[in-house]
């Protein structure tokens, strides 16, 4: 997979009903599992909530995203949950959202590879979604994604070129 998952994924905004079938969904999730953390701390828990009542609560939750209708569309969410204190930090870095981040990026690409649509939604109020997912206080919730069959694929976001950005030996 690697590259082309990597090439060929795209944040999804709009899905189709179909559902994901349960070898699916836990293919994603089990990608997660690999994914790399600060020591190895895996301070990490994944909400997976396929309840249409559910998702509807959590899109009105975090309206105004352009991400928010997906997440009622699509058949699955899935909340990226992180416990800062397990995570661990070191030098004054807090490792927990970088490994959020990693996470995200293998359900991500998974599910890519799967022919399936997510979308890292970042921007939202904690506060409003943790009741509706039961997330315990001391987990901040870092992501969401929804997890679905793409109605709709977007086109390639324009992307840095390597000379912008690579500095070879010294800046
Ligand atoms: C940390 C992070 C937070 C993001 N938050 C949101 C968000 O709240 N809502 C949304 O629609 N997209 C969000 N995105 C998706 C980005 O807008 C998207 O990845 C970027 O425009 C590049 O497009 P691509 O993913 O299709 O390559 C987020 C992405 C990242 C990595």
């Amino acid at each position: 997979m690697a590259v082309d998952a990597i090439k060929l994924r795209r944040s999804v905004r709009k899905y189709e009903e179909k559902e994901v079938t349960d070898g699916d969904l836990e293919q994603v999730l089990d990608a997660a599992r690999y994914a790399a953390s600060w020591a190895n701390k895996q301070g990490w828990h994944i909400v997976v909530a396929k309840n249409a009542g559910t998702r509807a609560k959590v899109s009105e939750a975090i309206e105004g995203n352009p991400g928010a209708r997906a997440v009622g569309q699509a058949p699955v969410l899935l909340a990226v949950c992180m416990d800062p204190e397990a995570s661990g930090d070191m030098n004054g870095k807090p490792y927990y959202m970088t490994d959020a981040g990693i996470l995200m990026d293998h359900l991500m690409l998974a599910a890519a590879d799967l022919g399936l649509g997510t979308v890292f939604i970042g921007a939202f109020d904690e506060e409003k979604v943790r009741p509706i997912l039961g997330v315990p206080g001391k987990f901040r919730i870092v992501g969401l994604t929804p997890l679905g069959h793409p109605a709709k694929m977007p086109g390639e976001r324009p992307r840095n070129e390597l000379g912008d950005i690579v500095h070879r030996e010294t800046w």
